[in-house]
């Protein structure tokens, strides 16, 4: 039988960091790399889910969907997640093989697993007809993520891999899940995405930590009146976060405010084609998950400081949750190569990890290949 080859990518977070759950502004882009799927339909009646990247292939009958996450086969869960989250809802399925191949580095923060998620979603409703609505796969995914995979994200990442638009920047608001597409033309600069390398291990319980300091935040700030019921943490004023006793609660918060005023200053300048101010607003970002929301470390710390004092680069900060993974510079064209080999280099004799650095651009999201 014929295959039918599908595609999902990656995504980079160019400002708004960890304010997606609490109600604030993102402004992702989707990336030129990402996870490619070749379906193809079988007539045993079972369903199989095999990886490149992976040797585990697994295997079972269309009755015998499973129900809840099994350890065993750890990235099998993100699209068995999909899979019987899909089936639950009624979705007809027949027996079919996939076949997954990557080249997005996995645990680096470029969202390997939304991109998986997405794209296993996109295929089970193309083949069955159902009409797909890009903001309602993301959602969809970010419910299997919660409740199927256990890790409590915001929407960011799965709404980024569904609704990424070629040479635009996505500003969404995660309150209402509104979205604008702003052109991202970066001129004669070019976005450098820099993978530490750095395995992110304590990611998932600092991730809950800080989530729930959020919770804690926003619970002080509405018995104090400072905010209404309904209300989001990015919604208070600086200026009232001293009803908040604990020192380390009140620092988290003032990075989620004024972080949600720095994706409204960078959306004006990206408008205006003012690539410095943006810059100067990512290198303001970085300081403030460093200092105030504590979710950068060593290697991502050398990574962007260093590279904001290199020639040519206007602005550089961490993405993605952090502890680990990836940041991204704004680099002048002409300047990339000594760029690179300067900021690998000390990177290693501080870190002793070899970064990887990759071009990147805004791309579709999820579709159908030709
Ligand atoms: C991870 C989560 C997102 C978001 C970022 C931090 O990528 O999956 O929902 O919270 O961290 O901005």
């Amino acid at each position: 039988m014929s295959t039918i080859d599908y595609f999902a990518p990656g995504r980079v977070n160019l400002i708004g960091e960890h304010i997606d759950y609490n109600g604030g502004l993102v402004m992702p882009i989707a990336l030129n790399m990402g996870i490619k799927a070749r379906y193809k339909k079988n007539d045993n009646n079972t369903i199989s889910f095999a990886s490149s990247t992976h040797k585990d292939l697994v295997e079972f009958a269309v009755e015998d969907i499973p129900t809840k996450y099994e350890s065993t086969s750890n990235w099998c869960n993100y699209p068995i997640g999909v899979l019987s989250t899909l089936h639950k809802q009624g979705l007809p399925i027949n027996g079919f093989d996939l076949h997954f191949d990557s080249n997005l580095p996995e645990g680096s923060g470029l969202s390997s697993s939304a991109a998986i998620e997405v794209v296993t979603a996109y295929i089970l409703m193309h083949q069955a007809g159902r009409e797909i609505n890009p903001p309602d796969l993301a959602v969809l995914c970010q419910k299997v993520e919660n409740n199927f995979i256990g890790v409590k994200c915001g929407i960011m990442d799965q709404f980024a891999v569904a609704n990424g638009k070629k040479d635009h920047a996505i500003l969404l608001n995660c309150n209402t899940l509104d979205c604008e597409q702003i052109p991202f033309d970066l001129d004669t600069y070019s976005l450098l995405v820099i993978n530490s390398k750095k395995p992110r291990s304590l990611i998932k319980s600092a991730y809950n930590e800080r989530k729930a300091e959020s919770e804690a935040a926003l619970k002080i700030l509405i018995d104090a009146g400072k905010l209404r019921d309904g209300q989001y943490l990015v919604d208070a004023e600086i200026e009232d976060l001293g009803v908040i006793a604990d020192a380390i609660v009140r620092k988290r918060t003032r990075h989620v405010v004024s972080e949600n005023i720095r994706v409204k200053h960078a959306t004006r300048a990206l408008k205006m084609g003012d690539l410095y101010t943006f810059g100067r607003l990512m290198n303001a970002s970085h300081q403030s998950l460093k200092d105030d929301y504590e979710v950068s470390g060593i290697e991502l710390d050398t990574l962007v400081e260093t590279a904001q004092n290199i020639d040519g680069c206007i602005g550089a900060r961490m993405t993605g949750a952090g502890f680990g993974g990836c940041a991204i510079a704004l680099v002048k064209n002409t300047g990339i190569s000594n760029f690179s080999k300067t900021l690998a280099d000390r990177y290693h004799a501080v870190t002793k990890l070899h970064c990887e650095i990759y071009e990147c651009k805004a791309e579709d999201g999820v579709r159908l290949l030709d």
